[in-house]
């Protein structure tokens, strides 16, 4: 099997390389890069182009087994292969929650029969995510899961969560937490500031998220252990992280794109599909992220993909589930941070392939010869407008119906083989 990627505006940070070039692909991984290579098999013309590693989507909800009705290992790979991602980590969320090595086999298996793009599963930190006693970490990992998480929920208890950091030790894996003090949330449902009491919805404190991540950093410090914070979206958490970093802690941090081009003011008319959690904050926040991603205290942009159904979304504010697809916005909505001017094309390339690939300690997200031939190709003058019956997720719940987004993914292949194609923008 070959396959030929001609004339594509090739960007590979993890290899210092963006220029205009070729890619020879053989049996899965790329065989070759260069000017002008000449082989049998299908060519893609990818003039005008750009030509990049497939994005890794460190935050995932797939929602099977037990929410097939949202999302399934099917839909939401397919979703993630129309958003230029070829390998995703799913979080553990399920139900019966992947807390064991029976749910970890069942989602390689599904994956394997019906993934479109590569699924990396993350295990629970506790049994049943109920944060009251670790799971079996090392069956979780010897089963095939690369993190542990209990994301949806924090991990409350501060022995377990040293626990855990020190079992990273022992696996070499991440422990990425969902930092909310769930007394200071309370019942809140936004962002708490002006807004929320302007609405008389209850809010979030940015402390809430804050008071964690700085337990979490302490813990890190305190074990050695590699800890990775997930959707962090407020100043004190970047500012925090930065600190950590400077002082040498193992301490990795991932922010949503709805985190850096949103803010509570998309809750203003009690819009359920902007309703996340961690809530949008201020603009002030919204900057800081900004921030944050630049000079890269932030590794990495994940999506944070929380498949909702309609039903469950067209409910009262207070009753809506958290959360928003994000697979197939994901890369336009980075590329907008490119086009801002707050990101470099290879920093905003690397914060969704080599940076996520890494802390997951993947080997993914590269262009190098030798490696699986997972590829996104985009079109970046092409300007799209997000239409939620499009999409390919199961569920339609986002705040962008009707953005009009920079830089169509026109095409993805993940181990060479072409799994997502967009109809008008490109031909074989
Ligand atoms: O908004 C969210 N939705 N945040 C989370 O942490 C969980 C997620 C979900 O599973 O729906």
């Amino acid at each position: 099997m070959r396959l030929i990627v001609k004339n594509g505006r090739v960007i590979d940070p993890a290899n210092g390389f963006d220029g205009v070039a070729d890619l020879l692909i053989e049996d899965g991984k790329i065989a070759k890069t260069g000017k002008k290579i000449s082989a049998q098999g299908e060519t893609i013309d990818a003039s005008r182009h750009w030509v990049l590693p497939g994005f890794v989507d460190i935050h995932t909800h797939l929602r099977e087994p037990g929410f097939e009705y949202k999302e399934t290992i099917k839909t939401g790979t397919e979703s993630a292969a129309a958003g230029g991602f070829t390998t995703v980590c799913c979080m553990p969320n399920t139900n019966p929650v992947n807390d064991n090595e029976a749910v970890t086999r069942f989602i390689l298996d599904r994956a394997r029969q019906e993934g479109a793009v590569g699924v990396v599963p993350i295990g629970a930190i506790t049994k049943g995510s109920l944060g009251l006693e670790l799971a079996e970490i090392g069956e979780l990992v010897e089963a095939g899961c690369r993190a542990i998480s209990d994301d949806g929920r924090p991990v409350v208890n501060s022995r377990i969560m040293r626990q855990a950091l020190e079992y990273s030790r022992i696996f070499d894996i991440p422990v990425i937490n969902h930092c909310e003090d769930p007394d200071l949330v309370g019942n809140g449902t936004m962002n708490e500031g002006l807004v929320s009491v302007a609405l008389g919805l209850n809010g979030i404190p940015a402390a809430a998220e804050e008071t964690m991540v700085a337990r979490d950093i302490l813990l890190a410090e305190h074990t050695g252990g590699s800890l990775h914070l997930a959707h962090i979206s407020t100043r004190g958490s970047v500012r925090m992280v930065r600190e950590a970093k400077a002082r040498g802690v193992k301490v990795t941090a991932e922010a949503c794109p709805h985190h850096f081009t949103l803010t509570e003011e998309a809750v203003r008319d009690y819009n359920t599909y902007a309703k996340v959690n961690p809530p949008l904050r201020t603009e002030a926040d919204l900057q800081a992220i900004r921030e944050g991603l630049a000079d890269g205290t932030i590794d990495a942009i994940a999506t944070d993909h929380a498949p909702h159904t309609d039903d469950e979304k067209q409910a009262e504010f207070d009753r809506a589930p958290f959360g928003m697809v994000g697979l197939e916005t994901a890369w336009s909505l980075t590329l907008g941070l490119v086009e801002a001017g707050v990101l470099s094309i290879g920093q905003a390339v690397e914060k969704l392939t080599v940076r996520p690939a890494g802390i997951m300690r993947l080997d993914k997200g590269r262009l190098s010869v030798g490696s699986d031939a997972d590829i996104a190709i985009v079109d970046p003058d092409a300007q799209w407008v997000v239409t939620p019956e499009n999409l390919r997720s199961k569920s339609k719940n986002t705040p962008y119906a009707g953005h009009t987004l920079p830089g169509r993914v026109t095409m993805t292949i993940v181990g060479g083989r072409v799994v997502y194609r967009h109809e008008k923008e490109m031909a074989a």
